[in-house]
């Protein structure tokens, strides 16, 4: 699905994870706060009985914090300081440390690539607006994983601690998928469509995306009519399975997209300005409403007739720019006035509406 080479993660617990509770200890024990600054005239004993009190205070404090966390929690906290610490920041910009990342993943050890920083995303769309297409161009990119509709499944998705959770494992590096790059991945994500839970949370959400440093790249269709033509295809397919019995949502020849662009749909022309209103007002709410996030919006339009505004989106990840390949192959290729079976009824039913540009705007590839 991904669409990249999948490379095999290294195996092995965390790693680094066992000396660093006496870290913790160590540093917390040197706190300047739990310090007493004393006179030089102050005999030896007191302060000796001073030190003392100070050393048994941060064993006390310690214990008490590895009790109450457990000692995985501790050691995860211990190891974020660490790499906190370890790495240097000075090379970022002010602006930019909120969304630079060292993730410390459970499941294997970034080594060498500990100090790589690693930006978050996702990207944000709907059904047929190209974003299938452009998630393996992203992937093909060697520092970039996308891991795909995570939230196609319901049960994670179902409310926003499934979510929370499902996104930390994401974020964490600990995703594993077909897209999972490896321990040197610069930019993590994945692609999620605004009715898999994201429009129903969007203010928890936001509020996510604030707060851990993520980034959204918006992905949306201009032409509202194109998109509900490739929907309907869509529709069509998964019921009839044109393609040797399987259902295809994406196509890698154009033989396989001339069979599946065959469908002309009829389209309903008295609920048809309703419905392309309905879609449009939802996704501008939508956009409203998690505009807080940092982020960047594409058009598919703009990345058909322009691919260079795919460096747009590397430099907005802040990834080395790079040549982007995907083997998916568009299937509505032809204008809109044959892919539509009562092109003259739709044509009358838009002509002189605020949609009337749809009818007219075709592209060439
Ligand atoms: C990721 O999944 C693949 C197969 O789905 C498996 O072979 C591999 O061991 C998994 N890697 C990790 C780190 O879990
Ligand atoms: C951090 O990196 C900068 C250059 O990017 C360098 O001047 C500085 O000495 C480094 N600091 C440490 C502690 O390594
Ligand atoms: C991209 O990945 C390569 C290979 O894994 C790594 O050597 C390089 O440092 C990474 N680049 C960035 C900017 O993270
Ligand atoms: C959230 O959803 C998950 C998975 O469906 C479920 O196990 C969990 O109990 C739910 N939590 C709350 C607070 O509803
Ligand atoms: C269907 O399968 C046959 C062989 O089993 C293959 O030659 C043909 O290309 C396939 N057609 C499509 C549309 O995938
Ligand atoms: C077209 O939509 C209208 C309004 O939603 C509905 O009443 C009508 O039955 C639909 N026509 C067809 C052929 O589906
Ligand atoms: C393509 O997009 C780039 C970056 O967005 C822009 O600088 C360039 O002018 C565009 N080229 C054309 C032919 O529109
Ligand atoms: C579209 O509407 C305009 C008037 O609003 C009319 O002049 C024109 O002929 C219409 N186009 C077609 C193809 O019917």
């Amino acid at each position: 699905m991904g669409g990249s080479k999948a490379e095999e993660k290294p195996a092995g617990g965390g790693g680094g994870g066992g000396g660093g509770e006496d870290w913790w200890c160590y540093q917390f024990g040197n706190k300047d706060a739990l310090i007493v600054k004393s006179s030089k005239k102050s005999p030896l004993a007191l302060r000796m009985v001073v030190f003392t009190m100070t050393m048994i205070c941060g064993i006390f404090i310690c214990t008490m914090c590895m009790k109450q966390l457990g000692s995985d929690s501790l050691s995860r906290i211990v190891k974020i300081e660490v790499a906190e610490q370890l790495c240097n920041k000075s090379a970022i910009l002010h602006s930019e440390v909120h969304f630079v990342h060292y993730p410390q993943p459970i499941t294997y050890s970034r080594s060498e690539c500990k100090c790589t920083p690693v930006r978050f995303f996702a990207i944000i769309s709907s059904q047929r607006s190209g974003s299938g297409w452009f998630e393996t161009l992203l992937n093909s990119h060697m520092n970039v994983s996308s891991n795909g509709e995570i939230f196609s499944s319901k049960e994670r998705r179902s409310n926003i601690s499934s979510i929370t959770k499902t996104l930390d494992k994401v974020y964490n590096l600990d995703w594993n998928s077909s897209a999972s790059k490896n321990e040197c991945t610069a930019a993590v994500g994945l692609k999620w469509m605004l009715n898999q839970g994201l429009v129903a949370n969007h203010a928890d959400i936001a509020d996510y995306f604030n707060r851990r440093g993520v980034s959204a790249i918006f992905l949306f269709r201009r032409n509202l009519l194109r998109q509900l033509v490739s929907q309907l295809a869509n529709n069509h397919d998964r019921y009839l399975k044109q393609l040797n019995g399987t259902h295809k949502a994406h196509v890698h020849t154009a033989y396989e997209a001339s069979i599946l662009a065959r469908y002309k749909p009829r389209l309903n022309t008295t609920s048809l300005i309703r419905s392309l209103k309905q879609v449009d007002d939802y996704t501008r709410d939508a956009l409203e409403n998690l505009k807080s996030i940092n982020h960047i919006t594409i058009y598919y339009e703009d990345l058909i007739r322009n691919r260079t505004k795919l460096l747009d989106v590397l430099d907005f990840l802040k990834v080395p720019r790079s040549k982007l390949v995907s083997r998916h192959v568009k299937i509505h290729t032809k204008p809109l006035s044959e892919q539509i079976e009562n092109w003259d009824e739709v044509y009358n039913a838009l002509n002189g509406t605020q949609y009337e540009s749809f009818l007219n705007a075709d592209y060439r590839i």
